[in-house]
C-alpha cells in the first residue's frame, strides 16, 4: 500500500469518527486504535469471568432454592457476558487463547473489584446493588462506542446487568426488612463495598493515562470522575430507600448543582489492588487458571468434534 492510500485510509477513519459513526472490523483504523480497543474488550472480558468467582462463591449457601436459582442465572450472564465481549476482541484480529494466556500470566488485567472477598450472603446484593450498579454506568455510553461490534455487545449487556442491579437490590430490601441482625449484615456490606465501588470508575481524571485519546476516537464518552459523579448521585437516594448509611461523613447534597459531594476513595488502595496487593489476587487467578486446565479436554473433544464434521463435508 502506498503511502498516500495509508493516508486516505486514515481520513476516512477519522471523517467516520467526526461524524460519530461506527467503525466496522473490516475498516482501517490507525494501529493505536486497535489496540487501545483489544486491551480494552479483554480486560472487560476477563472481568466478567473472574466476577463470576466472588458470587459463584454463594450458590451453595443461597438462603432458598429461588435465590440460587437467580444467582445460579445471573453468574451465568457473566459467563455469556465474558464470551461476547471475547467474540468481539476477536474481530479485530487477536485469538482469544492468546489473550486467556494474558490474563494467567498477569500480562491483562481485570476489574480490581474482583479482587475483594464476599464473607456474608448481604454481599451478594452489595455486589449486583454497587458492582453491577456501577457496571452500568460504566457501559451504558459504552453502547455509543465507536467500535461496532462493542458497541453492538453493550446493548445486550447493559439490559442484563440492570436486572443484576436490581436482584442485588431486591436481596439487600429483603434483608433490611428483615431482622435487626440481617439490617446490620447489610449495613456491612454497604460499609465494605461502597469505596471499592467508587475505585471502579478508575483514578481521578488529573492522573488518568489513557483517557484523553480514548476520548478523541470516541472509545470513551465521559471522564472517570464523571462517571463516578453520575453512580454516586443514581445510588445515594437508593441507600435513603434501603434505610441503609453510607458510609462517608462527607457526603452532602448540594442544591445548587443537583448533585452530592463526597469523599474521594482512597487511590493508593486501589493501585495496591491493580499491582496484584488485593486480598483475594492470587486466590482468583489460581482458580481461574485451574479452571482453564481443567477444561482441556472440553476444548480437545470440541476441537476434534469440528475436524470430523470438516471431514464429513470434504
Ligand atoms: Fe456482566
Ligand atoms: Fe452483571
Amino acid at each position: 500500500m502506498s503511502h498516500l492510500g495509508y493516508a486516505a485510509l486514515m481520513d476516512s477513519f477519522q471523517a467516520t469518527i467526526d461524524a460519530d459513526g461506527r467503525i466496522e472490523p473490516r475498516d482501517a483504523m490507525p494501529d493505536g486504535y486497535r489496540k487501545t480497543l483489544i486491551r480494552q474488550i479483554a480486560q472487560h472480558a476477563h472481568s466478567e469471568i473472574i466476577g463470576m468467582q466472588p458470587e459463584g462463591n454463594w450458590i451453595s449457601r443461597a438462603p432458598s432454592l429461588r435465590r440460587k436459582a437467580i444467582l445460579m442465572a445471573k453468574v451465568q450472564d457473566e459467563a455469556g457476558h465474558g464470551l461476547y465481549l471475547y467474540a468481539a476482541a476477536e474481530t479485530l484480529g487477536v485469538d482469544r487463547a492468546d489473550l486467556l494466556d494474558m490474563l494467567h500470566t498477569g500480562r491483562q488485567k481485570y476489574s480490581s473489584i474482583f479482587n475483594y472477598p464476599t464473607l456474608t450472603w448481604a454481599d451478594i446484593g452489595a455486589i449486583g446493588w454497587l458492582v453491577d450498579g456501577a457496571a452500568i454506568v460504566n457501559q451504558v455510553p459504552l453502547c455509543r462506542c465507536s467500535y461496532g461490534p462493542y458497541a453492538r455487545a453493550m446493548v445486550r449487556v447493559c439490559k442484563e446487568e440492570s436486572f443484576h442491579q436490581r436482584q442485588g437490590f431486591e436481596i439487600l430490601h429483603t434483608l433490611c426488612n428483615g431482622t435487626e441482625g440481617q439490617k446490620a449484615m447489610a449495613q456491612d456490606a454497604l460499609d465494605r463495598w461502597w469505596w471499592p465501588s467508587l475505585m471502579m470508575f478508575g483514578p481521578p481524571d488529573a492522573s488518568s493515562t489513557h483517557s484523553e485519546q480514548s476520548m478523541a476516537w470516541g472509545i470513551k464518552r465521559h471522564s472517570n470522575d464523571e462517571l463516578r459523579q453520575r453512580f454516586v448521585d443514581m445510588t445515594v437516594p437508593q441507600a435513603d430507600v434501603l434505610g441503609l448509611r453510607v458510609p462517608d461523613d462527607g457526603l452532602v447534597y448540594d442544591e445548587s448543582t443537583g448533585h452530592y459531594s463526597f469523599t474521594e476513595p482512597d487511590y493508593t488502595e486501589l493501585y495496591a489492588v491493580v499491582k496484584g496487593n488485593g486480598p483475594c489476587n492470587e486466590k482468583r487467578l489460581a482458580h481461574r487458571v485451574k479452571a482453564h486446565e481443567d477444561g482441556a479436554w472440553v476444548r480437545e473433544a470440541a476441537a476434534a468434534y469440528a475436524a470430523k464434521q470438516q471431514e464429513a463435508v470434504a
